[in-house]
């Protein structure tokens, strides 16, 4: 049954989590984390995955092959440059899967015209005619995207979109690339289009909005009521520069606001939050704490009046449910006296669920952790959660650490065991506090390039005794990547979130290599 198909009020959910969102600077993500988070994406009902570019690296193609070939549900996209190479490679990519999709675009607006393709306005539309024909013949379900759309004059973009059309895409995107709409064109655009251009009743019209100017999810739902019927996004709003619409932002608007946008997904809501919670451990990217949705203090009532009415009915300050997110409010507090399936329930409620295996290295971290702590909150098993996670990159790893520090010499000394590879060496070097030194004795034995763009500490919890959550990110030669570790002792949450960063930079190394060796793959 070709996508567009449907009942007239569904909306198509467009994850691109694992291509725009990756974009991101540091927000790499290796090929387990992708497999992983492809499985939630399908898991929580995603109608279409866009798993990657095939052409950027031999990683990418890996990862979108790998996705193609276990994902049950989505259909599974790459994505391409209107070139053949580009979409041969694409195909290759996806074609085990179920429903695979080719996703090709090419930039429309004038000054993408002549400063990124150089093509005049006759030889970029012969050039969408054949690209699109050649991806049609290779794939039924073709996506066309005419980049920065926006800035593209109406009658040009109207031309382009029938020529795409004419050729056989049965999907059409319309990126606002730079996030420079205001709601009103995002569906004047859409509208316009429906209304002037042959056969785009016949297609999927989808709208794809970057954040620059904070109007992406505004600008999506607009053009939702405009007639698009498939939304691009990311989970948290990830993406280059300001990120793209947020997925948990159209999903629960449309959702509680259905009295006004009479519309539907297919996404179970209650996974919400915990592919948020893993979207933000695996791309170093936390969730800021005021962020609509997912952010901790969503949910959280904090004046007396708000507090007052929430006692008497949740209605008063609440719009939605944290259930219907997949926030639980449990009662269960975990301690040290907590076996092992205790802790197997309380990480199923937080939409972790663990094999044997897993679930064994996990309980020797939270008696670990319970042996600091007098009580172990939600938020602190969600925080080793990531920092298990952030344990697989293990290239560089403490063996052992002592910091000395305090008023009593002028300079603090960190005693470090590093294991690199597998080979422990040991150093001591001293610094301008404890992190410092510790930093010093990591740089003393790894030597790199890397600098410290980003040192950021936040306690999980209240109380002395919380774990602190450090996030640092480092800048090389034009590559970045972050890291993020949680412990009760912040010198050595520091000093993994140091290391956790420094494996994700030797990951990207690697990337950039790949890219390197196929081409430049410069996109919006
Ligand atoms: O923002 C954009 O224009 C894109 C395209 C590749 C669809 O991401
Ligand atoms: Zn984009």
């Amino acid at each position: 049954m070709p996508v567009h198909s449907r009942a007239p009020g569904r909306v198509l959910i467009f994850d691109t989590t694992l291509r725009d969102g990756e974009q991101s600077p540091g927000a790499t993500m290796t090929l387990e984390e992708k497999i992983e988070i492809a499985a939630l994406l399908d898991e929580m009902g995603v109608d279409i995955i866009e798993a990657g570019f095939p052409i950027a690296s031999d990683g990418d193609f890996e990862a979108v092959s790998l996705i193609a070939g276990n994902t049950r549900n989505a259909i599974i996209c790459g994505l391409a440059r209107a070139n053949e190479n580009d979409i041969s490679r694409c195909w290759e990519a996806v074609r085990s899967a179920a429903r695979p999709r080719i996703h090709t675009f090419i930039g429309t607006s004038p000054i993408h015209r002549r400063y990124q393709v150089q093509l005049d306005r006759d030889q970029m539309a012969e050039r969408i005619h054949d690209t699109v024909t050649f991806a049609r013949n290779l794939c039924e379900d073709v996506q066309w995207s005419p980049m920065d759309a926006t800035r593209t004059e109406e009658d040009y973009l109207c031309r382009v979109c029938e020529i795409a059309i004419g050729a056989g895409a049965t999907t059409i995107n319309i990126p606002d690339t730079v996030g420079y709409t205001v709601p009103r064109e995002s569906a004047g655009i859409i509208a316009m289009l429906r209304e002037r251009v042959p056969g785009m009743d016949a297609i999927t019209l989808a709208t794809h909005c970057h954040n620059d100017l904070g109007m992406a999810t505004a600008n999506a739902l607009l053009a939702v009521e405009a007639g698009a019927r498939q939304i691009e996004c990311t989970v948290n709003g990830l993406g280059e520069r300001a990120g793209n619409t947020a997925l948990e932002e159209v999903v629960m608007a449309l959702r509680v606001r259905n009295d006004v946008m009479p519309f539907t997904t297919g996404i179970d809501t209650r996974k919400i939050v915990n592919i948020s919670r893993r979207v933000a451990a695996v791309s170093g990217f936390p969730v800021q704490y005021n962020k609509a949705i997912v952010g901790k203090n969503a949910f959280a009532h904090e004046s007396g009046i708000h507090q007052d009415g929430m006692l008497k009915h949740s209605g008063t300050f609440e719009i939605m449910r944290p259930a219907d997110v997949g926030l639980c409010e449990s009662h269960l507090v975990m301690g040290k006296h907590s076996g092992r399936a205790a802790l197997r329930n309380k990480l199923a409620e937080l939409g972790y669920d663990l094999g044997d295996n897993q679930l064994n290295d996990v309980f020797v971290r939270f008696k670990s952790l319970a042996d600091k702590k007098k009580e172990v909150f939600d938020d602190d098993l969600v925080a080793l959660m990531q920092d298990t996670s952030a344990s697989g990159l293990e290239y560089l790893r403490i063996e052992a650490l002592q910091v000395t520090c305090g008023t009593v010499s002028p300079q603090a000394k960190a005693e470090l065991a590093l294991s690199i590879d597998r080979d422990v060496r040991t150093v001591t070097a001293h610094g301008d506090g404890p992190v410092d030194a510790a930093f010093n004795a990591v740089r003393a034995l790894y030597d790199h390039d890397a600098r410290l763009e980003l040192y950021q500490v936040s306690a999980v919890t209240a109380g002395t005794d919380a774990q602190a959550t450090v996030s640092v990110r480092l800048e090389e030669n034009g590559l970045i990547a972050t890291g993020q570790s949680s412990d009760t002792d912040t010198v050595v949450a520091s000093t993994k979130a140091y290391l956790h960063a420094l494996n994700r930079l030797r990951v990207r190394r690697y990337q950039q290599a790949g890219i390197q060796a196929s081409g430049p793959a410069e996109l919006s």
